[in-house]
């Protein structure tokens, strides 16, 4: 050795020793990853990572493009959060079918506000135990009349459908943002199912929780830099985003709290609101000690489900008026269907009766599929390194289930970019189910909502076709640069439409 270090020289020596070292290292490291085969990686910039690359209105077609390149599992670093993007449907079935992938997101707006209470941020026993009641709930609330839970459901969203059919009339024939109404009478809605409560349009209260409560999900956005730049957490956009999911969160809290005095004899037999249910419980397990019904757990819990259900499918219904405008062909046909199936003076428009207008469905489904609410989904995290495909997701990695990527795989549905609703038809008219179609997303811990939310966009479509032919003002085309920057639900541009009696 030493005679080696005297033939070459000390300095050459030590240079081809450190070179021998480091390409040990490098090889070792190689085949380390090669073994674990961790999914390939779109490498980002110090800091940020991928986040500045991210298309600000449309962040899930940069990831679609990226999937393109890298392959059905790829990985970035979104800031210093190490992501994983899956956007094959088997493996997202997979992955979110496993008790693994359970856990709720690293993210600091998310977790840090609600801390593992309530529904969307619970973890383990918490979350079986309150999703297990909520949806045992939806499917038992009754009336003293001895309605079922459908028909109650069902008369809390006619009475909304009135309340905006009343609100939109006033605006016939002119050019008009139809937002507010909606998010009105679909907000009015979910406060009837979950607090019991259907609140009047010029109550000032009303007035600001329409401003805080819908936007709660959407300050948690998934390409929100403050969620991942520990850096950025020093400066006001954080600050706000904070703020205002800590009001959402008092706010929610002073809601149930009206709520428990004003159902002083909620009772678990006879509900028609969640927090009936909820209230009833609590009364029922008074005493224990665990705190899996106590008022903060249940005030996140409503405020998750409003949150989760409000600006959902109020999105839902928003983009489906734009795809009407943009389709007159599609309207037309939604009538002749309503015609022949309904009947032409249509004076039942019913749950039982609209459910049978299978075209009008198809064309639900594929707003969905070609627009889902939650392009992104809502990511899951990694509770241990679990192998999904040829794939080791190491324990603590956000999890991207790329539904707009699914929805627009062309190994999935043919010409995935065009506008058809006859797609969800089978030849003999009925609803074809595809296992690709995941706008609620999929597994263990999907939607709750998603019969609800149907039932309520198809009484909405059903009743606006029958009153109103839906058309941009001239000179307005969809254009998706007209989007307003994304958050986690994808909203339509804030364009005027003109509704026409009909
Ligand atoms: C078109 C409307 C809706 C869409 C697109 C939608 C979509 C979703 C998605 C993608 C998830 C995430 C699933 C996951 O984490 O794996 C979810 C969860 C959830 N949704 Fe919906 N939703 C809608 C309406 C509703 C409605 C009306 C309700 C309530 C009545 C609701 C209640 C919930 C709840 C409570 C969760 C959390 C479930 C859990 O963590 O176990 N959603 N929804």
């Amino acid at each position: 050795m030493w005679d080696l270090v005297a033939l070459l020289g000390r300095d050459l020596f030590d240079r081809m020793f450190f070179t021998f070292i480091t390409m040990l290292i490098v090889v070792s490291a190689y085949y380390d990853l090669r073994d674990k085969n961790y999914p390939p990686s779109a490498v980002g910039l110090p800091i940020f990572g991928y986040l500045p690359m991210l298309n600000q209105k449309t962040p899930y077609t940069t990831l679609k493009d990226l999937a393109t390149h890298y392959g059905k599992v790829f990985s970035i670093y979104l800031g210093s959060v190490y992501t994983v993007v899956i956007s094959d449907v088997k493996l997202i079935r997979e992955a979110l079918n496993l008790d693994n992938f359970h856990e709720k997101t690293p993210l600091i707006l998310a977790n840090g506000v609600a801390n593992g209470k309530g529904i969307l941020m619970a973890e383990s026993d918490r979350w079986k135990q309150h999703r297990f009641f909520l949806m045992s709930t939806l499917k038992s609330l009754s009336s003293t009349k001895g309605k079922s839970s459908r028909v109650v459901l069902e008369d809390k969203i006619q009475n909304s459908l009135s309340d905006f059919i009343q609100d939109i009339k006033e605006s016939t024939g002119n050019a008009c943002d139809i937002r507010p109404a909606l998010k009105h009478s679909i907000g009015s809605l979910m406060f009837d199912v979950v607090i019991g409560m259907r609140p009047k349009k010029g109550d000032p209260n009303w007035g600001k929780l329409q401003n805080t409560i819908p936007n709660q999900l959407n300050m948690m956005s998934v390409t929100s830099s403050n969620n991942f730049v520990p850096l950025l957490r020093k400066f006001s956009k954080f600050t706000d985003a904070i703020g205002k999911l800590l009001k959402g969160k008092d706010e929610a809290a002073k809601l149930y709290e009206n709520c428990v005095e004003n159902f002083p004899k909620a009772d678990s037999n006879n509900f028609q609101s969640i927090v009936e249910a909820y209230i009833a419980e609590a009364k029922r397990r008074d005493g224990k000690t665990d705190d899996s019904f106590s008022a903060d757990q249940i005030s996140q819990v409503l405020l998750d489900t409003l949150a989760m259900s409000w600006e959902t499918t109020l999105d839902s219904v928003h983009w489906l008026f734009v795809y009407l405008a943009m389709y007159p062909e599609v309207q037309e046909n939604i009538l002749r269907e309503m015609d022949c199936v309904l009947g032409s003076n249509r004076e039942d428009l019913s749950l039982e009766s609209c459910n049978k207008l299978t075209y009008t469905e198809a064309v639900i489904m594929e707003v969905w599929r070609h627009r889902p609410v939650l392009p992104m989904g809502l990511p899951h995290c990694a509770a241990e390194r679990t192998k999904i495909g040829n794939y080791w997701i190491s324990e603590g990695t956000l999890v991207v289930p790329l539904i707009y990527a699914v929805h627009r795989d062309q190994r999935y549905w043919e010409k995935p970019d065009d506008f058809i609703p006859e797609r969800h038809l089978n030849d003999d008219g009925t609803i074809r189910k595809s296992e690709y179609f995941i706008p609620f997303q999929t597994g263990k811990r999907a939607c709750i909502g998603e019969e609800f939310a149907q039932w309520t966009v198809l009484l909405f479509l059903v009743k606006m076709m029958n009153d109103f032919k839906i058309s941009f003002p001239k000179g307005i085309k969809y254009n998706q640069e007209d989007l307003p920057d994304f958050c986690v639900t994808s909203s339509p541009p804030p364009y005027r439409l003109i509704l026409e009696a009909r």
